[in-house]
């Protein structure tokens, strides 16, 4: 099997756009819908008069957005890395460093936006994070990293339980470093349906998994791959396989996006400085 033909399996990995959604410039909104499936009978009854349906549509209602893309410039991936890497071992940037097994791993504290070195890593994510506020047409005066932290996990064991980012607009996760990178194995985000009644009854499925059938999404994500989503999307990192670990560390800057500006809803209204 080709890598191609594996990468196809992988359900997150249909990449045709939405074409009843508002395309956004540079991004691909990626539902895994696009096709309807036709080859198996839905109804074991014949019809007796042959009804032509036309106009078959799907409508995708109060999507979950996730805006994908990627840094490919390997020297200041390396960079990063390196600092991150040297922070680890700076008691003023963030926790005790781990232990190789150790599965907690090494966090920065948040302010990692504000420190010399990081500058360049705060524009841009600043930059992207402005871009998902023009998507959704939120009117805003100004956008803002609110925090940005390192997480570093050194081995397979390294997990992060479930959660979301309260007191915030938009998150995002730059994948600085992926172990397993390329492989099904790579350790990436995993993203699990917010909505509680969604998953009474789970199908088993008859061909893949994809973000419109499935509770949990995992997308693909190699060195520099950036994933940017509403803040009260729940997501988690997952264990690796041992046996395929490569001894890579997994480095990652996670931020939030907060807005400047006023809502003017009536008996609603909030000011955000
Ligand atoms: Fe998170």
């Amino acid at each position: 099997m080709t890598s191609k033909s594996k990468k196809k399996n992988l359900p997150w990995n249909r990449d045709a756009p939405v074409s009843n959604g508002k395309p956004a410039q540079g991004f691909t909104i990626n539902t895994g819908i696009n096709e309807i499936h036709n080859e198996a009978p839905v109804s074991p009854r014949e019809m007796a008069r042959e009804i032509k349906v036309t106009d078959r549509d799907i409508g995708v209602l109060f999507p979950s957005l996730l805006f994908k893309s990627r840094v490919a410039d390997r020297d200041f991936l390396n960079e990063v890395k390196e600092k991150v890497l040297k922070a680890t071992k700076d008691p003023d940037m963030g926790t005790p460093a781990g232990k190789p097994d150790d599965p907690i791993g090494w966090y920065s504290f948040d302010n990692l936006h504000q420190k010399e070195g990081f500058e360049d890593v705060h524009d841009f994510l600043l930059r992207e994070s402005a871009s998902v506020f023009q998507y959704y047409d939120y009117k805003v005066e100004e956008v803002y990293l609110t925090a940005m932290w390192a997480n570093v996990g050194y081995s397979p064991y390294y997990c992060h339980m479930n959660h979301t980012h309260p007191n915030s607009l938009f998150s995002g996760v730059w994948h600085v470093s992926v172990p397993n990178v390329g492989t099904k194995y790579a350790q990436t985000t995993t993203f699990s349906d917010p909505r509680p009644g969604a998953r009474v009854i789970e199908p088993n499925v008859n061909k893949d998994f994809a973000a419109h059938n499935s509770g949990t999404v995992s997308p693909i994500v190699k060195n520099g791959s950036l994933l940017m989503f509403p803040s009260w999307l729940p997501h988690g990192v997952q264990q690796q396989s041992v046996a395929d670990y490569q001894g890579t560390p997994r480095i990652t800057i996670s931020f939030n996006a907060m807005m400047v500006g006023s809502i003017d809803t009536r008996t609603a209204p909030i000011r955000f400085t």
